[in-house]
Parts: C-alpha cells; structure tokens; sequence
C-alpha cells in the first residue's frame, strides 16, 4: 500500500507545501519493488498463519536479514502485521494478494512488475519521439512464452474485478446461443457468461500466444467451461463469424484502446456483420474522462499513457465510441457506468 499520511503530514506536504510531496511517490515506487518480489517468493501465500522470518527463510532458502528488512517493511506500508517475531497478512493482503479469494490481484501487480513497466523503461523515450513503441507489447510479450503467460495471467486477475458487472450490464439476448469474446484472452468473461446462461456457448477469438491462460482458466473447472471454445487468429484480419449464422452477443473488453479510430470503426462494422438481428455488441474500456474521484480519474490517465506507450494508442471518451457504435448500424445506443468505476458502451443490432 502506498503510505498513507496523516493529518499533519498531508497539511504539510499536499496543502502548504512545506515538505518535498514526490517522496510520497518515491515511497509508493518502493513499495511496489517491495510487493512484487514478495509475490513472486510466495511470501503471501506463506504468511496466512504467522511466521518468523528465519522461519520464512529457512523455506524461501533466503538471508534472513534480507528478508527481515523486506517484512518490516512490508509492515511499515501496511502488507503485513507482525506480533512478537512473528508476521502475518494484514486482512487487505488475503483480501487481494492471495488465493483466499478470487479476486487475487497478485497476478496483476506481477504483469506491471515483470512485462509492463519495463517495457515503458524500454520504450518511453522513442515513443516520445515518435509517438510510437518499435513493437507492440502483445508482440513483444508473444516473443517468450514465460512473459506472455505473465502478462495474460495479470489480465485475468484484473478481470476478475470487472466480471460481475459485466454479467450485471451486458442484456444478454433471451435464447441466446452465441458469445464471441473479441480478444478475449484467457476466457475469464466468456466462462462467465456461459456459467450464467446454460444455453450459451463462446468462442474466444485472441493471438495463439493468449491460449495458454485460456487454458489456466479452463482447468479450474468453472461453470460453463465445457462450452467455451478458443479460437487463434486475429480480429483485425480474420473472418469473425465462420459461417456458423451469427452471434448474439458480441464482447470487446478491454480492445478499442488499442486502436486508431478508424481501425474501431471497421472493427465495428464487422461485429454488427456477425451478430444476428437483436445480437448486443457489449465494448468495455477505461474512457477519457471518466473517474470523478481521485483514484478512478488518476487510472485514466495512467492507464492512457500506458496505451500511448505499449501500443501508441490511447483512451477514447465513451461518446466517441457510442458514435462508432451508432455509425455502424447498432441501435439503443447507449453508455453504463457501474458505481465501481466499471464502464460499458453497449447497442443491439436491430
Ligand atoms: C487488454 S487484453 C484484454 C483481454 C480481455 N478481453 C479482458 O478484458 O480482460 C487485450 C487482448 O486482445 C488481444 N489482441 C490484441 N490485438 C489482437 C488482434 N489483432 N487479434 C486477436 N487478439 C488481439 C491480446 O492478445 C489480449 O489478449
């Protein structure tokens, strides 16, 4: 967790400017250094009885000062609670960083650890330059299959925040028997929607390099699982229907902000081409503009300079692609922000 300061600290740093407000950041960078490798040694996973930390080092094969210093810190920026000599999750890390639920973000903050920052390190100044990355993350990340199953597995924890809303918003055809997921990666909505309507079945169109994560998702067995399909191509070239008499619900999460206007725009025109009439098209995005809050409106942004620089692409206000949407055909147009900060441009084919 970032360090939370109190009252003096934030009428000083934030209001009166008396004391140096980045160290802040530089906190919450070291952090985040912190967090990620104690994923990664499973420190978490460990600490859900308390624990010292010879003990801890004795399993991790660790020093034991080393890694005294990384759980006191740890305690320090609120990961973990230590009584006597012994450490152990604080509710907010089995909450969200361990598999006690399945919303684990551990998988995500490893992706931004180990794939995506260091490929913004990588890329931050040609793209300044050039307004463009030499290569596209998907690409780079396709290139090594332990780096694309680092990055596919982060965004199925991040999905896992998204899916209740995504079943709450998406109006899902009475009847329906056709899902295709747009690059859909590893499945996590798809399985979902065919979890909750079992006369559903989907298809999941992604780059081969996000097969493997499907299949993670497959192997917990969930609901519906049996009639998700992975398909391996690309959406932008491939046929989206196989002349298998259409969709009714098409899902593009997560997808428009890697793309030119009008790249969306043909894209759009080809799922209203492949759903059947009264087929919902359902485009989830981070959109310019959004979040009226400090966190959700600073993610937009943050999230818009990582498209800039992983894809050069960028974030859309959600009325530009509810205008895409009306362009191509689709009808009862409109926008859906859930209270989680969740949103969703969505239509039907009339
Ligand atoms: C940000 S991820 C979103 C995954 C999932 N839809 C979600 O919201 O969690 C974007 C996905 O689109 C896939 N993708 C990007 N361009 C693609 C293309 N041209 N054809 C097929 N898949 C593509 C990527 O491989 C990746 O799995």
């Amino acid at each position: 967790m970032p360090v939370v300061p109190n009252a003096v600290e934030r009428l000083a740093m934030l209001r009166l400017n008396r004391g140096p407000g980045p160290l802040l950041d530089l906190l919450g960078a070291g952090s985040f250094h912190a967090v990620a490798p104690a994923i990664d040694l499973g420190v978490f996973e460990a600490l859900d009885t308390p624990r010292t930390a010879a003990d801890l080092a004795d399993d991790f094969d660790v020093d034991t000062d080393t890694l005294g210093s990384l759980l006191a810190f740890l305690v320090a920026t609120g990961y973990l609670e230590r009584d006597g000599d012994r450490y152990a999750n604080t509710a907010m890390t089995t909450r969200w960083l361990t598999d006690a639920h399945d919303t684990n973000m551990a998988p995500w903050l490893t992706a931004w650890q180990e794939v995506v920052l260091p490929f913004w390190e990588r890329e931050f100044e040609r793209v300044l330059r050039d307004g463009e990355p030499s290569v596209d993350i998907y690409t780079w990340a396709a290139e090594d299959s332990e780096r694309a199953a680092t990055l596919h597995a982060g965004f199925r924890a991040a999905a896992t925040l998204a899916r209740e809303d995504a079943l709450a918003t998406v109006p899902v055809p009475s009847g329906a028997t056709r899902l295709l997921d747009v690059g859909g990666g590893h499945g996590l909505y798809a399985v979902a929607f065919a979890g909750e309507y079992p006369g559903l079945s989907a298809v999941v169109l992604d780059h081969p390099a996000a097969e493997p994560s499907f299949r993670d998702t497959l192997e917990s067995a969930p609901e519906g699982a049996d009639r998700v399909t992975f398909r391996a191509g690309d959406y932008l070239e491939d046929d989206l229907d196989e002349g298998d008499g259409g969709y009714d619900v098409a899902l593009l999460f997560n997808v428009v902000h890697a793309h030119d206007a009008a790249t969306n725009r043909a894209l759009l025109e080809r799922v209203y081409d492949a759903l059947r009439p009264g087929g919902i098209v359902a485009v989830l995005d981070q959109f310019t503009g959004d979040g009226r809050t400090p966190i959700p409106r600073t993610a937009v942004r943050f999230v818009d300079l990582t498209y800039r620089l992983t894809l050069g692409a960028h974030t859309y206000p959600a009325e530009e692609v509810t205008g895409w949407l009306e362009d191509a055909g689709f009808s009862d147009v409109r926008v859906k922000r859930r209270f989680s900060g969740v949103t969703f441009s969505l239509g039907r084919r009339p």
